[in-house]
């Protein structure tokens, strides 16, 4: 009988001892082959549930908006360098996780160029695509362009379903709030589309190169009662510019 180790027969003339001996020696080889088998199978589905995940997490990064310069960006990950940035991660990172209750606040993410605003913005989104949630990052800038081109005779979208596109997104981050709009109609339709978010309470990211007060004076009261009832939160990227 071929019950040794290694799957060799077994010497019976060595007595009755020997021959348990060897069986046992087998059994314990064959117990942890089929260990080792079931761990291969286990780490096989970990590495394709990784894969995909990672599919899905491209996937929506593509058609999110976040412009491929800031793919790899995340919040949860951010090393904060420095006290200002250490004091304002956690505050980020619980407006992050408040973001899918229901009637959460709008934030105001505001500072100099370079502080981070684009890229953490970007990374709260990344960071909700992993583990499936959607978002949407868009510029002011590229909205009110979007809706512009909706009047173009050939546009696949009409205005209505551009505004409500970006009015239905879970989380928008609207980025570069602050420079001056071409004409009343763009103003108009970027009102609209906050009025509509806040509406339908979805929360809305702000970010803004302006001051405080420069801000509060672009959006307006009318905004700034709809950020404060809700308990917005404005804040500050008060350190040095990772551009060098
Ligand atoms: N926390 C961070 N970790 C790594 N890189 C960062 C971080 N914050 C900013 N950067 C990098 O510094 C540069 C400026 O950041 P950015 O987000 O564009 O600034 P802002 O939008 O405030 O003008 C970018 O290249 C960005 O990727
Ligand atoms: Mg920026």
């Amino acid at each position: 009988m071929k019950l040794a180790p290694g799957g060799q027969p077994v010497d019976f003339s060595r007595g009755a001892a020997h021959v348990v001996a060897m069986i046992d020696a087998r059994l314990a080889e064959l117990r942890s082959e089929e260990q080792a088998t079931l761990f291969d199978r286990e780490a096989e589905r970990a590495r394709k549930a990784e894969e995909t995940r990672k599919e899905a997490t491209a996937t929506l990064l593509k058609y999110s908006g976040v412009p491929d310069r800031y793919h790899g960006a995340t919040l949860a990950g951010w090393q904060p360098q420095g006290d200002k940035e250490a004091i304002q991660k956690p505050k980020m990172i619980a407006w992050a996780a408040g973001v899918d209750m229901a009637g959460s606040a709008s934030a105001v993410w505001i500072g100099p160029p370079g502080t981070g605003k684009t890229h953490l913005g970007c990374g709260l989104l990344r960071d909700r695509f992993q583990v499936g949630k959607d978002g949407y990052y868009t510029t002011a800038k590229g909205y009110t362009d979007r809706i512009k081109n909706s009047y173009r005779q050939d546009s696949p979208e009409s205005s209505t379903d551009v505004l409500q596109r970006f009015a239905s997104v879970p989380v928008l981050v609207i980025d570069e709030v602050g420079r001056q709009f071409e004409a009343k109609s763009e103003e108009l339709y970027f009102f609209e589309l906050i009025n509509e978010r806040y509406n339908k309470r979805r929360p809305t990211l702000f970010l803004s190169n302006l001051s405080d007060e420069e801000f509060r004076t672009f959006v307006g009261s009318a905004v700034m009662d709809r950020l404060k009832e809700g308990g917005g939160r404005f804040l500050p990227f008060n350190w040095e510019s990772r551009r060098i």
